[in-house]
């Protein structure tokens, strides 16, 4: 099974970015327990991380057709990019959204997620584990 793990604006700097909301964790560490726990379930698995709004929705078309789900975190996108949610609403595999922090705990501009309408399913507020459980998520649904 093929997942691509996507990564929005913002979260390159994890680990010295507002530490009190996102942890201490940096960027890089994250990505290698992610690589570390799909190598333990025999998923092959990617990370991509970019700022730039047309890269990210560049990478999810290029997924759709290649990959076998997509867990992503659209940083501050989630609350406003429509280019981000019909790229997402047109792919064909199932894309799960996560958010480091709880989303619904924070500012009201962040309450309301986008992007989440067109996806599978949310899991927010679980720092790294909101990716490990959508990574299992799909990992279900493949198999089911
Ligand atoms: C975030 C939440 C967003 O509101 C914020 O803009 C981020 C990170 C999260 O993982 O908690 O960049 O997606």
């Amino acid at each position: 099974m093929k997942i691509q793990v996507i990564h929005g604006p913002n979260l390159n700097k994890l680990g010295s970015r507002e530490p009190d909301i996102y942890g201490t964790q940096t960027y890089d560490s994250i990505n290698q327990d992610l690589y570390a726990f799909a190598q333990s379930s025999e998923i092959s698995l990617d990370c991509f991380q970019s700022n730039s709004e047309g890269d990210l929705i560049d990478k999810i078309q290029v997924s759709g057709d290649s990959v076998d789900g997509i867990v992503i975190n659209p940083g501050a996108y989630t609350h406003y990019s429509i280019a981000l949610r019909d790229a997402l609403a047109a792919v064909n595999i199932p894309v799960i959204e996560v958010h480091l922090s709880n989303i619904y705990q924070r500012d009201d501009f962040r309450k309301k997620s986008i992007t989440a309408e067109v996806c599978h399913g949310v899991i927010s507020g679980f720092g790294i584990n909101s990716y490990f459980l959508a990574i299992q998520q799909l990992l279900i649904i493949h198999q089911t």
